[in-house]
């Protein structure tokens, strides 16, 4: 059993910290939110993550996870410290490190013994060396500091079942007793371990992202061309799937990637590479396709429709995917200020992500047009003249074809999500629109 510290309670900092505590570590969540700490302490996540809730009660009373905003008493004596902070993108692709830098500071004016720094959030290749290096520069102790790569592979959703049960952990070390230090840390895990050096590591979580990301926009690119010469996506993606070398995931063509990740790790990637006066092809066809991907129903809806002013628009589903509240980079964010523009009057259905979204849009009128949150699925629908589909979420796969046709106005439906068979919406008389797929 090691004394962990963890800083940052999001999404990579909060589950990797509770993830730890129950596998046997003793750790201290650091978060300078103290409303947030004080939340976590009555046993409330404060993200929307399934199973984490029940972890961290379990192991609050237990006593073996606790969360405080003093970083000087949680640092001082830990075995190791789990940084996982934000790196938000900055307006030119590169990534702000201006949280890692600050904790860095902290870690170096507390820690009173040996201790392994530990780098979970997703930074450019060669900041930890820079990390190690501002922390010996303002260390105050004379202590043995040292400064470790070990990226997250979790998914928003399924965050919790992704940490206990990853396909592989990374770790990257630039010494013998980092590297042993890191892999008893994960022992208790029982997952394949795989240890490289430090920068390594780093673009391991970048290579990974962007290799999806890249995933995601070629069926998407494809997709565009099938609508033209007639094929239908989904035949063709489970055609592909057989192959191994392709595998069977991660190719649902939609409405383009969104979340916190795939966006803001491939415009990294691509600034990396441009710092390096090397132009990353591949990573920036993937960054184009996905921005044309992101409207490409509502251009469709705009030539069919002539004009969305005065029409009730049903949008259903706002997160950027099903299982979290999160709104970054999500379809709907750039889709729903377009159709208030034109005047449309929304009425929008997320069973969690509504509150998020009503932050950015209060509900009203907006300019031309207007938004209304509905908590119940058949009241965006009824008496609608166009529904867009932007999340495929559990309540939206439960409807059925005939429920569009029975409650729509017009039922005419345009689903980022290919959830229904094209064949059984036609069928119930509805006019589907969704992508790579006959009309
Ligand atoms: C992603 C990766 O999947 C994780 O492995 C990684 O650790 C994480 O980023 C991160 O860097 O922290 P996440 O952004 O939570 O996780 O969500 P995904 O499930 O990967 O979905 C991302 C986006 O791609 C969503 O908008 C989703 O709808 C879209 N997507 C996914 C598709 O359009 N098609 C697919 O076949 C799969």
């Amino acid at each position: 059993m090691y004394k962990i510290a963890v800083a940052g309670t999001g999404y990579v900092g909060l589950v990797a910290g509770v993830c730890f505590a129950e596998v046997g570590h003793q750790v201290t969540c650091v978060d300078i939110d103290e409303k947030k700490v004080e939340l976590m302490r009555s046993g409330v996540t404060p993200i929307y993550e399934t199973g984490l809730e029940e972890l961290m009660k379990k192991n609050y009373s237990s006593g073996r996870i606790e969360y405080t905003t003093d970083f000087n008493s949680a640092y001082k004596d830990a075995d190791a410290i789990f940084i996982g902070v934000g790196t938000p993108e900055q307006p030119d692709g590169s990534a702000n490190l201006s949280y890692i830098s600050t904790v860095a500071r902290q870690i170096a004016e507390s820690v009173e013994k040996d201790c392994l720094v530990v780098v979970k959030s997703t930074v450019p290749v060669g900041t930890n060396d820079k990390v190690e290096q501002f922390i010996q520069d303002f260390l105050v102790k004379d202590v043995k500091v040292e400064v470790a790569s070990n990226p997250e592979f979790l998914a928003q959703g399924s965050a919790v079942q992704d940490t206990l049960h990853a396909e592989r952990i990374i770790i990257g070390t630039e010494s013998k007793w980092a590297e042993e230090l890191l892999t008893k840390i994960y022992e208790p895990f029982h997952l394949p371990i795989v240890s490289v050096n430090r920068r390594s590591a780093e673009m391991i979580k970048y290579a990974s992202n962007d290799f999806l990301a890249l995933k995601i926009s070629y069926m998407n690119d494809i997709a565009n061309l099938c609508e033209l010469v007639g094929a239908d996506i989904q035949d063709v993606a489970k055609g592909m799937s057989y192959d191994e070398r392709i595998g069977s995931k991660f190719l649902n063509a939609g409405i383009g990637f969104g979340g916190s990740c795939f966006p803001k790790d491939t415009k990294a990637l691509e600034y990396i590479a441009k710092q390096n006066g090397y132009e990353l092809k591949t990573v920036k066809a993937a960054i184009d396709v996905n921005k044309e991907q992101k409207t490409i129903l509502y251009k469709k809806a705009s030539k069919r429709l002539i004009t969305f002013n005065g029409l009730k628009v049903a949008v259903l589903g706002l997160t950027f995917k099903p299982g979290t509240d999160d709104l970054r980079e999500a379809a709907s964010l750039e889709n729903v200020p377009l159709l208030i523009e034109q005047g449309a009057d929304i009425y929008a259905f997320d069973p969690v992500g509504a509150e998020n979204f009503a932050n950015v849009h209060p509900e009203g009128k907006h300019g031309k047009g207007s938004i209304t949150y509905v908590a119940n699925i058949e009241h965006a629908l009824e008496g609608a003249n166009v529904c867009f589909i932007f999340t495929e979420w559990g309540e939206v796969k439960a409807l059925t074809p005939e429920t569009y046709k029975k409650l729509m106005r017009t039922p005419l439906v345009y689903d980022g999500r290919n959830i229904y068979p094209v064949e059984d919406m036609q069928e119930a008389g509805v006019e589907y629109h969704s992508i790579g797929r006959k009309p």
